[in-house]
């Protein structure tokens, strides 16, 4: 399968069955020149409500004719919306014709439409997504926590963990899931966006490394074979 990346948490993964995009954050993403017009998918994966997560969704969605999988909040809103949907929640799997989603935890927000009267979106998650005999973990937004081991118990070839700090877990308790997690490969994402998550990925991949951890660090567009 390949694995490409937008910028911030947005990643294209590509399984011999099936296109899955996974939280869309085109329109409005400095970090991105990817438009969204340029994307196609079968699958739209959405960890949590925010919009730096959830803001490409529907009309990705809509116009690929593609299913939001998403927990049971999420996906209740855009089905309202006029989106084929499939709702989940922590601790449950799914298996598509691609292969199968879990939802994990995931220690966060998820509101969408924020401001004075946000619409709570049920709890955030993580993915967990195994396709062509790989493992892949998205872990959406989220602080550290030892229940990670749990999901590394699955065997990751993959995990793509948030670095940026203020909003999720920073570069120190990133290598501390590093530690939880034993992923083959781990992919920073969620820095550099905003200056209020500027984060040195290079000084995140050396300092993993001496702890013998395998990290990639991607520039928004680069893409590898997982
Ligand atoms: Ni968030
Ligand atoms: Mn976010």
């Amino acid at each position: 399968m390949r694995l490409t990346y937008f910028g911030h948490s947005s990643f294209l993964l590509e399984t011999s069955h099936a296109r899955l995009v996974i939280d869309p954050f085109f329109t409005g993403n400095p970090s991105c020149s990817t438009s969204v017009d340029q994307i196609s998918c079968d699958y739209v994966l959405v960890s949590h409500g925010h919009e730096d997560h959830s803001g490409d969704a529907l009309a990705l969605a809509k116009r690929c004719d593609a299913t939001i999988i998403a927990n049971y909040e999420i996906a209740e809103y855009f089905t309202a919306k006029g989106a084929r949907t499939h709702g989940m929640n922590p601790g449950g799997g799914h298996t598509f014709p691609f292969g199968r989603v879990k939802l994990t935890l995931a220690h966060h927000t998820s509101s969408i439409e924020a401001g004075e009267n946000p619409r709570y979106m049920g709890v955030p998650c993580g993915l967990l997504i195994s396709a062509d005999q790989k493992n892949i973990y998205h872990a959406g937004d989220t602080a550290v926590f030892l229940d990670m081991q749990l999901i590394g118990n699955a065997g990751l070839d993959v995990a793509l963990i948030p670095i940026g700090d203020n909003f999720t877990m920073g570069p120190h308790d990133a290598l501390l899931a590093l530690e939880f997690l034993k992923a083959k490969l781990a992919v920073p994402m969620h820095y550099n966006t905003w200056p209020i998550i500027a984060q040195d990925a290079g000084a995140f991949a050396r300092l993993a490394g001496t702890g013998g951890h395998q990290v990639k660090v991607m520039a928004p567009g680069d893409s590898f074979e997982v």
